[in-house]
């Protein structure tokens, strides 16, 4: 390793025996200066036992193309919020044009930052680069301009906003109705959606099929299974099968035929045991189980059944119910207990303990151990682009007492905190790895269940990646003997096992191993984290389709519910509104699209810089290539089903940045 490689390290990558003795202190050196900038820690505030860097390194920082990305969805929010506000008051008084010139005032903000954008991403011209950084310096100059600071502005924007209402109230002699918790029909969240677009969940949500897609084409796909047996616990009768699935079909032989799946929430129960509290309301997270059919001959699932708990001498078993029906409402309410558990499943585990903590051992570990020259550090960075940030970011701001999910998910916040914490910690390496959960989930099979879009797509960008890796590790790795040798390498297996306590973690001794590790860590911080983190904004910012709490218990006995009974287990409108604008916003922020490898500071110089992973027709390119075929055949096959476009490679950012 010669000097230049220390100054471009990605040159010429090099495995640590292959360096000679100078070689090989001056990346000691460089690793020991790293450890210092990343250390590890388990006691980090909101994610106690969680391992997390002790502090986000200068270098982690985000650069200012993403904070104009956020700053941009958080105007958006702020007009829509105030908008929705003003909606409410339904005056024509002064004070009402007041506020109306500072909304058209953010609206002006948003579509300056807008136009910034697209020039400088698409055009970038030396004219244009210049005014973007102008136009960065001033907002710098200000001092305005990070990610603090622009928490701070959203906060004072509402907080200017509560004043001038208030003021407003005080002369109505009114109460916002945005404080009221009694919702009088779906319309009032309807209502929420002034500038932003009503979702087109909002139409459908109340529809079986909708709820069953869900399941398969929802925020989690993660938790549905085939069943070999009906569980003791879900004490289903044949009569009552086949009173929704028809008399010509029979539990035996649906079971025989791969034809029933489970949602057993039996996590949640640690959540479900205690109801949390807010503004003197109490609310719930439920641990139901939802059973689901493919009907002979089809190819989708329905609903067959729900218990709201776990124990079914407390928790009758629930059936889908047509609109006249006496149960309908019951059916609805049972539907919405699923929703809530499958918010707090999929924001709790899913997505935060599964993806975004995950990857923050991968990320920690990599600096941690692997030399800049290491060609394994080259090839994870880009994946590990802005993780540690968000991740710093949600710990202090999302998961923390008085935050959002403190505010609108059910359980006591310290309760939420530790389920996350030990899904995190449960979390089994090996056994997450594409092909084998979706093995042990018995879906792997599209025979058994045709209609699975996450499924069928994920396991394209798995196969991309996985052989993206194999390609990329065969140039640095003549064969096992090399795979062994690495101590670098050993060393980041050891750190991940000890320090990451990253589960079924062992020493990579193999290099089909090392491929499917590296996928696996690839695939997990694009593909994964986008299925699950995308869904937010069209499926989840609706309450009433889905909501982090219920605020009144589950539907008893089936015949007794009324639909305002069902609208009271729905959120107050002010936490529905907060739902929304978290949901909005971190299903908004599509920063670097995978495969699009570039620095991220100015001028944005190519990653790869080894000749034999940019080589025409090279590794990469025959990644980039893959990655367009991709593109190409999800978007036929969304020509012949609902459309699911959230594996859509143009809309899997990089890396877990939001
Ligand atoms: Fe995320």
């Amino acid at each position: 390793m010669s000097v230049l490689s220390t100054l471009f390290p990605r040159r010429n990558p090099t495995l640590p025996q292959n360096d000679n003795t100078s070689e090989q202190t001056r990346r000691h050196k460089q690793l020991n200066e790293s450890q210092r900038n990343y250390a590890w820690t388990d006691e980090l505030e909101n994610v106690v036992g969680v391992p997390m860097a002790t502090k986000v390194p200068y270098d982690e920082k985000p650069s200012q193309s993403w904070l104009l990305l956020v700053f941009d969805v958080g105007l958006q929010l702020a007009e829509n919020l105030l908008a929705a506000r003003l909606n409410n008051h339904r005056t024509n008084s002064k004070e009402n044009k007041k506020l109306q010139g500072k909304l058209d005032n953010i609206h002006k903000q948003i579509q300056s930052i807008t136009t910034l954008q697209i020039e400088h991403f698409d055009k970038p011209d030396a004219d244009l680069t210049e005014k973007f950084i102008v136009f960065t310096k001033e907002l710098l100059s200000q001092g305005s301009f990070s990610f603090e600071a622009m928490l701070q502005t959203f906060e004072k924007l509402c907080d200017d906003l509560d004043a001038d209402l208030g003021d407003l109230d005080a002369d109505l002699g009114d109460q916002a109705k945005t404080d009221e918790h009694n919702i009088d029909s779906l319309a009032e969240f309807r209502s929420l959606f002034q500038t932003i677009p009503l979702p087109a969940i909002a139409d459908t949500f109340m529809d079986d099929q909708s709820f069953a897609r869900f399941r398969v084409a929802g925020p989690n796909p993660m938790l549905i299974e085939c069943i070999k047996s009906i569980p003791a616990k879900l004490p289903l009768t044949e009569a009552q099968y086949q009173a929704v699935m028809g008399s010509d079909d029979s539990i035996a032989s649906a079971l025989s035929e791969n034809r029933l799946y489970l949602l057993d929430y039996t996590e949640l129960d640690y959540l479900a045991a205690v109801p949390g509290e807010a503004d003197g309301l109490t609310k719930h997270v439920f641990a139901p189980l939802a059973l689901f059919a493919v009907p002979k001959g089809n190819s989708s699932l329905v609903p067959v059944a729900i218990q709201c708990g776990q124990d079914p001498a407390t928790n009758p078993l629930l059936f889908p119910a047509e609109k006249d029906s006496p149960t309908f409402w019951g059916w609805q309410m049972a539907k919405f207990a699923v929703q809530v558990a499958e918010c707090n499943y999929h924001e709790l585990f899913v997505h935060l303990a599964r993806t975004h903590l995950v990857l923050e051992a991968f990320t920690i570990a990599t600096h941690r151990n692997l030399a800049e020259t290491h060609p394994l550090n080259v090839l994870l960075q880009p994946t590990f682009y802005g993780t540690l940030f968000i991740n710093n970011a949600a710990a202090k701001f999302l998961i923390s007492p008085g935050s959002p999910i403190d505010q609108f998910f059910g359980a006591p916040i310290k309760r939420s905190q530790q389920a996350a914490g030990t899904d995190r910690l449960n979390f089994d390496f090996y056994a997450n790895m594409l092909p084998a959960d979706l093995e042990r989930r018995g879906i792997a099979d599209p025979q058994h269940l045709p209609d699975f879009p996450w499924r069928d797509d994920a396991q394209l960008l798995w196969e991309a990646i996985h052989t993206w890796v194999g390609n990329y590790v065969s140039v640095y790795y003549v064969d096992d003997e090399a795979v062994i040798a690495d101590t670098e390498l050993a060393a980041w297996t050891e750190d991940l096992i000890l320090n990451g306590k990253v589960k079924g973690f062992k020493p990579i001794v193999l290099r089909t191993q090392l491929v499917d590790v590296l996928t696996m860590v690839i695939y997990t911080a694009t593909a994964q984290h986008a299925a699950v983190n995308f869904p937010q904004r069209p499926l989840m910012s609706y309450p009433p389709a889905i909501a982090g709490a219920g605020w009144q218990v589950a539907p008893d006995e089936p015949a007794k519910h009324t639909e305002k009974q069902w609208l009271e287990m729905m959120p107050p409108l002010k936490y529905g509104m907060d739902q929304l604008n978290i949901m909005y916003a971190l299903g908004s922020v599509y920063y670097r699209a995978i495969g699009d490898y570039r620095s991220n500071h100015f001028p944005y110089r190519h990653w790869f810089e080894d000749d034999s992973i940019i080589k025409k027709d090279g590794p990469l390119d025959q990644f980039l290539k893959t990655l367009k075929e991709v593109e190409n055949t999800i978007n036929v096959r969304n020509t012949t089903r609902i459309s699911y476009e959230f594996l859509l490679p143009s809309k899997i950012p990089n890396s877990i940045n939001i």
